[in-house]
């Protein structure tokens, strides 16, 4: 493959072409590679030792300007810059952090794991009824609102809206989710409304406090001082995109790997035990977070390249997570495999704050697949996101399988 004929803002490319095999091409190639774009370009890091080096080093490497291309947050004056988490960076990260954190409590995951199992088990009892269906519609949205109807404490019908509304802000440029009204609008009307939601939320917890995400915001001090309103704002909707936008995909990419490796299915459906290794693989396998960025505060050189201060850098977590030098026969998928550090979920100060959510639901979700002795086969074409940041499956139409 030829240089000139990667361009990582190629839609089509994670629609229907193969990524992956540009993403090896670049790390062979050209692992400090620049991405020219109508939008100005950035650097593109594709090996797991070059991601993991800016992962942990966020002096040299910013969150500040935001994480993903084009998308909103992307300039240190955007009010989210140094409010909320994912574009925020120390000392200003660490504080909010501790916050945010507290509503991840065991409590809290308790509470949250009980109403994934009673969403998905009901989800999955119509699946199985009507002997197959949409899984990225009917099954793999009920984890992520199991998890905010208890973070939010709201009802379902609130979560399914919330959930609705972070898909257009991730799937903006995805005629599925896009208005007609152009990408920027669609994208700013649906933080508007996600906005809207959750000040109304906002108000009810400040008269009505409870133990949910807002009231724990609405109660942290900082050196004596209450978090800012735009702060608690800003920070809800982080977890709520953080928590409605991975993990369905990633359920929905998982279950399309199994059908794809039907001999890794069968060796767990036939040794449950391997269920721990098995989660962590399927999380390296799909790395639905294809990348972050991060912004030089200062000129560095990567591998010989230099690279000015003030330029956008993306580490690509989908390619260093199939990267030889790291993982022996990365390009097989083995559910036993270990040790496993894979960069699904980021390194360091930002890594996610969710992960422990996300491993939660995903093996709740795998248990139930094992218990029931579920397994599927597609019984249509599958439909991709149209996004390089998220690899999201959005249909993926499956009947029980039957002849495995
Ligand atoms: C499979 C599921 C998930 C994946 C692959 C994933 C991936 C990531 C990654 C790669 C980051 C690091 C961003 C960076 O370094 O700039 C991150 C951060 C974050 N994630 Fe997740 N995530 C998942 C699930 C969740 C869930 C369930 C929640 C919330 C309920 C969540 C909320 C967040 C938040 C708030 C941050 C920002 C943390 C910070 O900046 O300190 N994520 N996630």
């Amino acid at each position: 493959m030829a240089t000139a004929v990667i361009n990582l803002d190629d839609l089509d490319l994670f629609v229907s072409g193969d990524p992956y095999a540009a993403w090896a091409w670049l790390r062979e190639n050209e692992p400090v590679y620049w991405n020219a774009s109508a939008t100005g370009g950035y650097w593109a890091l594709t090996r797991y030792a070059d991601v993991n080096a800016v992962y942990l080093d966020p002096v040299t490497f910013s969150s500040r300007n935001g994480t993903v291309l084009g998308g909103s947050y992307r300039s240190a004056t955007d009010t989210a810059s140094q409010q909320m988490l994912i574009c925020s960076d120390p000392p200003a990260h660490r504080q909010l952090r501790q916050h945010v954190h507290k509503a991840f409590g065991p409590r809290m995951m308790e509470r949250a794991g009980h109403q994934v199992r009673t969403y998905l088990n009901d989800a999955l009892d119509r699946l199985s009824a009507d002997g197959g269906g949409d899984f990225a519609v009917d099954i793999a949205p009920r984890l992520p609102a199991g998890l905010l109807t208890a973070m939010f404490d709201i009802g379902l019908d609130d979560a399914l809206h919330l959930l609705r509304l972070t898909r257009i802000m991730i799937g903006y440029r995805d005629e599925e989710y896009a208005g007609d009204s152009g990408e920027s609008m669609t994208l700013a009307g649906a933080q508007v409304e996600i906005f809207d939601f959750l000040a109304t939320l906002l108000d009810q917890r400040r008269r009505d406090p409870g133990e949910d995400l807002i009231s724990i915001l609405l109660a942290a001090r900082t050196n004596g001082r209450e978090l800012s309103e735009s702060q608690i704002l800003y920070n809800a909707l982080n977890v709520a995109v953080g928590g409605d936008e991975t993990t369905p995909f990633t359920a929905s990419a998982i279950v399309e790997t199994l059908i794809r490796h039907p001999d890794e299915e069968r060796r767990l459906h036939a040794d449950p035990s391997l269920l721990g290794t098995a989660v962590e693989e399927l999380f390296r396998w799909t790395s639905t977070n294809a990348y972050v960025c991060r912004t030089t505060t200062r000129d560095v050189t990567v591998r010989g390249v230099r690279i000015p201060a003030g330029e956008t850098l993306t580490l690509w977590n989908a390619s260093a997570n199939r990267d030889e030098e790291q993982f022996p026969r990365a390009d097989r998928l083995d559910l036993g495999r270990t040790p496993n550090h894979h960069v699904a979920f980021g390194v360091a100060n930002h890594r996610c704050i969710g992960m422990g959510a996300a491993r939660m639901e995903i093996n709740l979700l795998m248990q139930e697949l094992l218990g029931r002795g579920l397994r599927f086969e597609l019984s249509g074409p599958i439909e991709r996101l149209r996004s390089n940041f998220m690899l999201g499956v959005k249909h993926l139409p499956v009947a029980l399988a039957t002849r495995r």
